[in-house]
């Protein structure tokens, strides 16, 4: 494999099946009829791509332990990328996994010049207090900062570099430096964390990521087979799409206007939908003999991603864009809609989300 992943850099995908194909991942289709229960996330092949996963359906089959474990480097507002990333904890918290969520506050001031102190408070104010008004349960979740790991996960993270060379850290990532391969070392400490001694020991566990992620994946999976110490169960992974931006290049927590946040006011997020890349035809007659693009259109992809929850309804929308029988204007109009009632409601959830906060962390 000589084609390179740079976790750090910024990478956008044209095929998933193509990067499945290229690095060795498996389709999700092999596993379809396994996943419990019905979730979108599944359904509408937002997971694409998984690396044994099979293990921790098993575990869950067999009502043993599993667990379900993420991390990120929180840069900007909560958007609806990131929403995604919590639906996932939600879905796993709900089938019984323990669930982890690291905040990688050493990566970014490693890799970003983010400022620990700056990274803890977007962490806490934006995301936690998302994930709370999304009705994920923080008193079940470990939600950790890098910076403050137990003893045992610093002294982890530094045994495993006993476990690779740096041929092999240059053939996955291309140059590195001392920064770099900390937060890698650092990172696969964050995925194997859920088997230390403390909690539990050795158990599948799942991390969902981008694809940018999965040297991260590759270089732990190796690590956790070499370990002489502990046994640990290789850990699975599963991969998820990245919505694009709403002007139809990638989304980027430093580009406000190629995301939504869910604290937008409902007025800036509908303007947003109106200024969203569409699969509409230029003229009103080509699309009403060809129909539009559908898989072209980022409002389509915001309402299968997050906005609907029937299917029914949605199959009904994507034939009749489909079709051109319903114009990119009429779609824009149902996102509004949607979009203002999932925000109004959402907005007095993040209200009442600071009392807990409060709670948790009484200094920020
Ligand atoms: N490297 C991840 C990012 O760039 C953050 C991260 C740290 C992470 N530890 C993790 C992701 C463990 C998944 C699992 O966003």
């Amino acid at each position: 494999m000589d084609e390179k992943i740079d976790p750090w850099g910024s990478i956008q995908v044209k095929d998933y099946g193509e990067t499945i194909d290229k690095f060795g991942i498996n389709s999700m289709d092999d596993l379809d009829n396994e996943i419990p229960g019905s979730n979108r996330l599944f359904t509408r092949d937002i997971i694409y791509g998984q690396r044994d996963f099979d293990k921790v359906l098993k575990a869950k089959k067999k009502n043993e332990d599993f667990a379900m474990m993420t991390g990120m480097m929180p840069s900007g507002k909560f958007h609806f990328g990131h929403k995604l990333v919590a639906d996932m904890i939600k879905y796993f918290q709900n089938l019984g996994a323990d669930v982890y969520v690291a905040v990688a506050d050493i990566e970014a001031y490693l890799t970003r010049d983010m400022p620990l102190e700056k990274t803890r408070e977007i962490a806490i104010k934006e995301y936690l207090r998302n994930y709370i008004a999304l009705g994920i349960d923080v008193d079940k979740l470990d939600f950790y900062f890098q910076s403050e790991g137990s003893t045992n996960y610093n002294k982890m993270s530094k045994m495993f570099s006993k476990n690779i060379t740096q041929n092999e850290l240059e053939a996955i990532y291309g140059e590195m430096d001392p920064g770099k391969t900390i937060s890698v070392l650092t990172q696969a400490a964050d995925i194997l964390k859920p088997q230390f001694e403390e909690n539990g020991g050795p158990k599948p566990v799942v991390v969902p990521v981008g694809i940018d992620q999965d040297p991260h994946i590759r270089l732990t999976r190796d690590i956790a087979s070499r370990f002489k110490e502990t046994d640990f169960v290789k850990p699975s992974s599963i991969y998820t799409k990245f919505m694009r931006g709403i002007t139809g290049g990638k989304m980027s927590s430093s580009d406000p206007k190629s995301y939504i946040a869910l604290n937008d006011s409902i007025e800036d997020a509908k303007k947003k939908i109106d200024s969203a890349k569409t699969g509409g035809k230029q003229s009103l007659e080509e699309h009403r003999k060809k129909g539009a693009d559908v898989e072209e259109d980022v409002v389509f992809e915001l309402l299968a991603f997050n906005l609907i929850d029937d299917d029914e309804r949605l199959r009904d929308i994507y034939r009749r864009y489909d079709s051109g029988e319903m114009l990119s204007g009429e779609l824009k109009q149902i996102a509004k809609e949607e979009m203002e009632n999932f925000l109004e409601e959402h907005h007095k959830k993040l209200e009442r989300a600071d009392k807990k906060i409060a709670k948790m962390f009484p200094q920020t």
